[in-house]
């Protein structure tokens, strides 16, 4: 063999070698920084603390974190901020002997700097795009912010509106909510991690957090696996299957076991089935909490059933760290668990490129050019298309050009902190720009006119009555009603969710003058509001829009932008009807109108009807479904039919419609919904312009966990639907699954 031939073989063989410099994988890097580590290091990984500001209740103020980080204790920070305290605390993991870098997270939920919609607001935009969008500019300010994790998406599936984290997810659908999580985790990861404008995501809370009993928050869950299967792990599912680096485990028991501390969930599903290579944080506390729960002894069983169950990083309940060292040692816990959790947390921390330079993500200069960016007509933007009309008589709206004198009444008129919603971390009021502002932004000073109305919780008969004379004196009447920021969110469960105070009077006097009233509502979750919904001539709902909501919501009532969001959760006629949501198993009696009520399912006192569908949202203009064609009638589970309809938009102006396929499995060895979301299409028409819509329904669509938990499709009929609502079926028809 000559001697050129030895060496080049031999280069060969080092650029094969994957243990050779540079062509280390990040798992052989994480193994030899593994074998160097020792157990209270292993341990340090694991541990979370939170910076000054809390997002949960106080912890013991006894821990001196400074040392603890230098000391190689701590893996992760939440809630530091910024890139001079983000450097100033990295530098302690830098003296640390391992020097391993540390992670920063964050409840980057709708924005960082810039603040968009509340995540229910921006559901309703049923637009893919545009959330990933609002993701992506928020992940871009977050990282420039020092920030390398957002504890974001919720993928929760909601359906009792009582619970105040509703706000937070995408609403009650197990579909739409996983399009929407997979939209989320790309927006905030980028393609890859490892870039300066991608954070880490984190599909949280892991599970069934959102069926919290009685809609009261930190509740336990009593669940089926069925119900579990199909409706509420779906969305996480989405989000593991596009890539989202963390999952986050949840405050409540389901059926008994604190999601914390549950195998079933973190190993058997997530680790094991779904063959989850991340990692998962806890709660804040949540692992400490079980026993309160009375589901651990002691906090070192607390630690010990956690870690076993697959909670890999303890937030701010200082268990792992006080007790995981010893039960190790003890061999209570096996190494190899511990080993594997802090495999999982190192490996993200390469992938992130911290190990090559902790900073990365703290550099001044980017973060002066990224605060420098005006995202704001991105937010305008989003927050235009998260904007549901609920109600237009006689064409109220987009106001006229005749109006010359425009009252504006009400407690949210001049808002601003309202705006930003629940979870958005320092919002700049300064910034937020009102609805008073909005109208100030397009009308004359002397179009307008306003008063308060009195406050959201309060108003006395001189506030209403101000009101009335104020509407007395113009053309016609927009109110600004709803909640405070905080009435909606973490631990603000309400069991009333009418629109809180007076401000139905306030409305039902300001109509009594008989001028035409708009009504623009604001909330984080879905209010009732019966009297003005009969009354009200038009409704928006609005949400909590952040930064540019009042520009969006002028743009709305202009016409300037006409809207199309679509409700993306139920909303209620009465308190008592919760949880309510379109997908409802029939019943053997099933109530729909008959005169008597008697021996049905019903309410003898409400409806069973929602106030407003799931799906439901008007437009300025009118669209007609016709000619819905199926490429066949019948399918075998290795085909798929195809089926279209025609849309045209029958009105005067452009806009916007989300045209929904929704299916029901007529007979199945496991009851099904009566409607079934299954696909959906946002086109845009001009006036008297039309499109064909497509949708395939593959055997993928008709199936469903079956009582063995098989996920399966059974032959027989289904039922075919396709409508402008979920209460809003437009064409119909049926096929056969041989
Ligand atoms: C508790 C909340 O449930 C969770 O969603 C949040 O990410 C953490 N606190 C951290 O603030």
């Amino acid at each position: 063999m000559s001697k050129t031939m030895t060496a080049a073989m031999l280069l060969a063989a080092l650029s094969f070698n994957p243990l050779f410099g540079q062509k280390k994988t990040i798992d052989q890097k994480v193994d030899s920084l593994l074998q160097k580590m020792t157990i209270e290091e292993k341990v340090g990984q694991l541990n979370q603390y939170s910076g000054r500001e809390l997002t949960g209740p106080a912890s013991d103020k006894k821990t001196d974190i400074a040392s603890d980080i230098k000391n190689g204790w701590v893996g992760s920070m939440l809630n530091v901020k910024g890139v001079k305290d983000t450097r100033e605390v990295q530098e302690m993991a830098m003296q640390s002997r391992l020097k391993i870098p540390l992670l920063f997270g964050l409840d980057v939920i709708h924005g960082y700097s810039t603040i968009f919609p509340i995540p229910l607001a921006e559901a309703a935009s049923w637009d893919l795009e545009v959330i990933a969008q609002s993701a992506h500019v928020a992940a871009t300010e977050a990282a420039a912010a020092g920030i390398h994790w957002t504890f974001a998406p919720m993928v929760d599936v909601a359906r009792d509106a009582r619970w105040g984290r509703v706000m937070e997810g995408a609403g009650e659908d197990p579909f739409l909510g996983s399009m929407i999580a997979k939209a989320r985790v790309i927006g905030f990861q980028g393609k890859q991690l490892g870039g300066t404008d991608a954070i880490m995501a984190c599909a949280k809370h892991f599970a069934a957090y959102g069926a919290a009993i009685a809609g009261r928050d930190y509740n336990a869950v009593d669940m089926s696996e069925v119900t579990l299967w199909q409706d509420y792990l779906p969305p996480f599912k989405a989000a593991a299957d596009a890539g989202v680096a963390t999952f986050m485990n949840s405050f409540n028991t389901l059926n008994g076991v604190p999601a914390t501390g549950n195998s079933y969930l973190q190993r058997t599903i997530l680790k094991g089935k779904w063959n989850y290579t991340g990692f998962v944080v806890s709660d804040w506390n949540s692992i400490g909490e079980m026993t309160r729960w009375g589901y651990a002894e002691n906090a070192a069983d607390a630690a010990s059933k956690a870690i076993n169950a697959g909670s890999d990083m303890d937030m701010e309940a200082r268990v792992y760290r006080r007790n995981l060292v010893e039960l190790v040692k003890q061999g209570k816990v096996k190494q190899n668990i511990v080993d594997d959790a802090v495999r999982r947390v190192l490996r993200k921390k390469f992938e992130l490129g911290l190990f090559d330079d902790p900073y990365k993500f703290s550099d001044a200069a980017r973060e002066q050019k990224v605060f420098g960016t005006d995202f704001n007509p991105v937010a305008r933007d989003v927050a235009k298309k998260s904007i549901v009309l609920l109600k237009n008589e006689r064409n109220t709206l987009p106001l006229q050009n005749s109006y010359n004198k425009i009252a504006l009444i009400g407690p949210l008129v001049k808002a601003k902190r309202d705006l930003a919603g629940s979870w958005s971390l320092t919002p700049d009021s300064a910034k937020m720009i009102s609805l008073y502002q909005g109208f100030e932004n397009v009308y004359k000073a002397t179009q307008l006119s306003y008063t308060k109305g009195g406050e959201i919780l309060s108003a006395t008969d001189e506030d209403i009555q101000q009101a009335v004379e104020l509407a007395k004196q113009s053309d016609i009447v927009i109110m600004a009603l709803g909640e405070t920021w905080d009435m909606t969110g973490e631990s603000k469960s309400r069991a009333d969710i009418h629109v809180p105070g007076k401000q139905e009077a306030l409305f039902n006097a300001v109509k009594a003058t008989g001028k035409p009233v708009v009504v623009v509502l604001m909330a984080g979750r879905p209010m009732i509001f019966n009297d003005i919904a009969d009354k009200a001539d038009a409704i928006v709902y609005a949400w909590w829009l952040g930064t540019e909501a009042g520009n969006a919501i002028v743009d709305v009532l202009t016409g300037k932008y006409n809207p199309a969001g679509k409700l993306p959760v139920t909303f209620p006629h009465d308190n008592g009807q919760m949880p309510l949501y379109y997908a409802y198993l029939n019943t053997g009696r099933p109530y729909v109108g008959q005169k008597s009520k008697q021996y049905l399912s019903a309410y003898i006192d409400a409806p069973n009807t929602p106030r407003y569908a799931f799906g439901y949202g008007l437009s300025y203009t009118t669209f007609k479904y016709s000619d819905m064609k199926l490429d066949r009638t019948e399918m075998t589970a290795k085909d798929s039919i195809v089926v279209t309809c025609t849309v045209a938009n029958t009105g005067k102006y452009t806009g916007e419609e989300v045209v929904q396929l929704y299916l029901r499995d007529e007979f199945a060895s496991v009851v099904r919904p009566v409607k079934e979301l299954k696909g959906f299409s946002k086109i845009k028409l001009e006036p008297g312009q039309q499109t064909t819509v497509r949708f395939v329904i593959s055997n993928e669509l008709l199936k469903f966990y079956n009582s063995q938990l098989q996920y399966i499709s059974e032959p027989g009929s289904f039922k075919l639907m396709i409508g402008s609502a979920s209460d809003d079926i437009r064409l119909d028809g049926t096929f056969k699954l041989k």
